[in-house]
């Protein structure tokens, strides 16, 4: 892989989504302008962006024309965010910083930042709907995908995970659990938000179950290098307080497993990964070189 080639099409593909976000984030505001701000403010600090960049490429897989679906890669940014802004929260995992800046509730306060991250979910649900992509893609394909996040990300999803990592903060719990815990607060996400892309291109069946698997091993290897930069990433370059799990004595792959064995999961992870992608052949190749990418990210 030539990673300048990968880092060049992600750096593309970011700016065309944040170009985006500035198109479709609502203005105006007047008395309630506040909760606008603290929500801009937190969508725009940052962010790599990879959901929607996930989503864009499981559609290019089969169109070309990816701007069509724009609306829909902003939306999963949108929730992405709600759930980052909630998630460091006091009642939560209590961070003061993300994407480099003072966390919402540093920035403005915590009421401003739970309606932050109420309108953000909801401003989702108003992008996955947008004229500029009922007109263009097909609606039945719209409504699947829509179903297909909303299950990833709710009460049996995201919601349910994030409650379990908090449940088991300083216990002792087994990887059963702690695979759990990834697989609804973090993979169920990324593997919506890839499969969503190929949904709304009408991909064909067995290839959406193709990227659901290895979306689902992706996912896995992100949660898990992002408990590992806990312990040795460095707090400019990630944007966010390093040692944050260790603090709260959270379920992490290290804390059960210990550095070097996590390490050599994520790397059969990947592995497993690149081998689940190996029907689509050369179609794969930019989501190959993002999983090596991703495996061995910093930020
Ligand atoms: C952080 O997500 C939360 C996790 C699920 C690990 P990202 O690492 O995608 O955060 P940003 O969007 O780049 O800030
Ligand atoms: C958060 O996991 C997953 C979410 C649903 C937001 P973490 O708590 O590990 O994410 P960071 O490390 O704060 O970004
Ligand atoms: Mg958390
Ligand atoms: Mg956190
Ligand atoms: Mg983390």
């Amino acid at each position: 892989m030539i990673i300048s080639e990968i880092k060049s099409f992600l750096e593309e593909k970011r700016s065309i989504v944040e170009r985006a976000l500035d198109q479709y984030f609502p203005k105006g505001g007047k008395y309630g302008k506040r909760v606008l701000d603290a929500s801009l403010y937190s969508l725009k600090a940052g962010g790599k962006r990879i959901r929607p960049i996930l989503c864009l490429m499981g559609y290019e897989l089969y169109k070309p024309n990816s701007e069509d679906i724009l609306p829909f890669a902003c939306g999963l940014e949108c929730i992405h965010t709600y759930s980052l802004i909630h998630d460091d929260l006091p009642s939560m995992d209590d961070d003061d910083l993300r994407r480099g800046k003072p966390s919402c509730h540093k920035a403005f306060d915590e009421a401003t930042a739970i309606l932050a991250g109420d309108g953000l979910l909801t401003l989702a649900f108003e992008l996955f709907t947008h004229q500029d992509l009922i007109k263009r893609v097909n609606p039945s394909a719209v409504i699947q995908a829509i179903n297909k996040v909303a299950k990833a990300v709710g009460l049996k999803g995201m919601v349910g995970g994030q409650m379990a990592d908090l449940l088991a903060e300083g216990k002792r719990g087994s990887l059963k659990k702690l695979h759990w815990i990834h697989k609804h607060k973090t993979v169920a996400f990324i593997e919506a938000s890839l499969v969503s892309g190929a949904i709304l291109a009408s991909a064909p069946k067995d290839e959406i179950n193709i990227l659901s698997r290895f979306g689902n091993k992706l996912g896995l290897i992100f949660q898990i290098v992002d408990d590992l930069l806990d312990l040795l990433g460095d707090e400019k370059t990630l944007g966010k307080p390093i040692k944050s799990d260790l603090k709260r004595q959270k379920l992490t792959y290290p804390s059960i497993l210990g550095i070097e064995e996590t390490k050599r999961i994520t790397k059969e992870l990947t592995n497993e990964a690149l081998t689940n992608l190996e029907p689509l052949g050369e179609r794969a190749k930019l989501l190959k070189d993002l999983t090596l990418y991703l495996s061995e990210r910093m930020n």
